[in-house]
C-alpha cells in the first residue's frame, strides 16, 4: 500500500429529518446565500424545511444553477455574493448545485482583478473561500463532502474540474427522504455515478490495500443489491443505503493508498462537453468499453471483483470478461444505456471529437499506468457504439 495522508473535515448529518440541524450549524443573525437548481427544492419540501431552520438568518436566494453548472450562471451568483458578503453559502441540490456553490465560494473571495475561470484546472492559488454547507437532494457525486468541483462552459465545450481543501463543505445534510421525488433517470444516474467512482479507485491492479478493497467491494455490492429496488418501490432502506454508499464512494477513503484510474471520468467529461449527455450516461457508455480495452492489465482486480461483488467463481480472462458484462447489464437495469447509439450519437464522430478534446485539454496520459493516449481513448469511445 502506498503512503497517504487522509483528511476530511465535513461534518455529516445523516437521516430523516436532519435538515433541521441547519439551525445548529448556522448562528442566528448570519448572512446566508442560499443557492439551488431548477426548482425541484420548491416542488418538494426541501426549500420549506431549509427556510424554517434558517428563520433566524438573513437569507438571499440564487436559483437556476443547471445540471453541469455553467460558468456564466455561477458568475451571476458571484456578483450577488460580492455585494452581500455572506457568512455562509448553503447549497440545496445535487452535485451540480454543490459544485457550483464551491466555485461561487471560491470566486467571491478572489481578487476582482483576476479571471475566475482560472479557478478551474487549478490555474490560480486560492487564499480563502466563503464557508459552505450542503443539503443534498440527489445521492451520486459525493460532492457534499469532498474538495472537488466540475464546472462547464458550453460555449467553448469545456468541462473542467478543480480541487481545493478550502471548498470542502463545513457540513452536509444527508436526508434520504428527499429522494422520494427523484425521477427514475436521476435515480439511475446516481447509482451508476457512485458505482463508477468506486471502480475508478478499485479496478486497477493489486496494491495490498486490503481494507480499501473491502470498502470498495462493500459499496459496489450494496449498490448492485439495493439500487434496482429504488426503481420499483418506495424503499426507505434502499434510499438510506444508496445515499450513504454514494457519499462513501467519493469522500476520500476508498482510494487512499490505491492506484487510481479516472480515465472513464476524463472521457465522460468530454462527452458531456460535446453532446450534453448526463454525467452518469457518459460513464455507463465508457466504463464497460474501457474495461474490455484494458482487460489484460486489469485482469487480477477484475477477477477479484467478479468473485467478490458478482459471485462469479474462478479465474482467468473469461471470468474477468463475465464481470464486465455483469457491470454493463447492471447499468442497463438501472435504466442507463451503455451504447452511444441509444443516445443518438455516432461513435466514429464521437471518437474523433473526444480525441481532439483530450489533446486540447492536455489529457495525454490517462489510466492507472498513465499509458492511455487520446488515440486509445478514441478507440474506447468507438467501441462503445
Ligand atoms: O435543478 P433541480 O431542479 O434541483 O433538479 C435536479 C436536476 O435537474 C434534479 N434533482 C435533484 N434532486 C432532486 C431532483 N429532482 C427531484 N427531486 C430531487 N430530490 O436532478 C437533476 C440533476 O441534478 P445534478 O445535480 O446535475 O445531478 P448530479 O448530482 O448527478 O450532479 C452531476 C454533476 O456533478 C459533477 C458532474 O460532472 C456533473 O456536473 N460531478 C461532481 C463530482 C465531485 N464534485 O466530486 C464528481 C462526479 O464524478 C461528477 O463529475
Ligand atoms: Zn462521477
Amino acid at each position: 500500500m502506498k503512503s497517504f495522508t487522509f483528511y476530511n473535515p465535513t461534518r455529516l448529518h445523516f437521516g430523516n429529518g436532519q435538515i433541521a440541524r441547519l439551525a445548529d450549524e448556522i448562528a442566528p443573525g448570519s448572512r446566508v446565500l442560499l443557492v439551488y437548481g431548477g426548482g425541484s427544492v420548491k416542488k418538494n419540501d426541501v426549500y420549506a424545511q431549509i427556510m424554517a431552520a434558517l428563520a433566524g438568518s438573513e437569507v438571499t436566494e440564487f436559483g437556476g444553477i443547471e445540471p453541469n453548472p455553467e460558468f456564466d450562471t455561477l458568475m451571476k451568483a458571484v456578483a450577488l455574493g460580492r455585494e452581500q458578503r455572506p457568512d455562509w453559502i448553503i447549497a440545496a441540490g445535487g452535485g451540480s448545485v454543490s459544485d457550483g456553490a464551491k466555485f461561487i465560494a471560491a470566486a467571491i473571495d478572489l481578487d476582482p482583478a483576476l479571471d475566475p475561470w482560472l479557478i478551474v484546472g487549478n490555474r490560480i492559488k486560492l487564499e480563502s473561500a466563503v464557508p459552505l454547507g450542503v443539503v443534498l437532494t440527489l445521492p451520486a457525486t459525493g460532492s457534499e463532502s469532498n474538495l472537488a468541483s466540475v464546472i462547464t462552459r458550453s460555449s467553448t465545450h469545456d468541462k473542467i474540474s478543480f480541487k481545493n481543501p478550502l471548498v470542502f463543505p463545513r457540513f452536509a445534510v444527508l436526508d434520504p427522504a428527499v429522494m422520494a421525488t427523484l425521477p427514475p433517470r436521476q435515480v439511475g444516474n446516481g447509482v451508476v455515478d457512485a458505482f463508477v467512482h468506486t471502480t475508478e479507485q478499485y479496478l486497477t491492479f493489486p496494491a495490498q490495500a486490503h481494507i480499501q478493497d473491502r470498502l470498495a467491494e462493500g459499496i459496489l455490492a450494496t449498490l448492485a443489491e439495493v439500487g434496482p429496488n429504488l426503481l420499483t418501490a418506495q424503499d426507505d432502506e434502499a434510499r438510506a443505503n444508496v445515499m450513504w454508499a454514494a457519499n462513501q464512494a467519493l469522500f476520500g477513503l476508498v482510494g487512499v493508498g490505491q492506484p487510481q484510474d479516472w480515465a472513464t471520468h476524463a472521457i465522460g467529461h468530454e462527452l458531456t462537453a460535446l453532446y450534453g449527455l448526463d454525467h452518469a450516461q457518459t460513464l455507463a457508455v465508457t466504463l464497460p468499453s474501457l474495461l474490455r480495452y484494458c482487460i489484460a492489465e486489469k485482469e487480477a482486480k477484475l477477477v477479484q471483483y467478479a468473485n467478490r461483488v458478482w459471485g462469479i467463481p474462478g479465474s482467468g480472462p473469461g471470468v474477468a470478461a463475465a464481470a464486465i458484462e455483469a457491470t454493463a447489464d447492471f447499468f442497463e437495469r438501472m435504466g442507463v444505456p451503455v451504447h452511444l447509439g441509444a443516445y443518438g450519437i455516432d461513435p466514429d464522430q464521437a471518437a474523433t471529437r473526444v480525441q481532439e478534446q483530450l489533446i486540447r485539454h492536455g489529457r495525454a496520459d490517462l489510466g492507472e499506468h498513465g499509458r492511455l493516449s487520446p488515440a486509445d481513448c478514441a478507440a474506447i469511445v468507438r467501441a462503445a457504439g
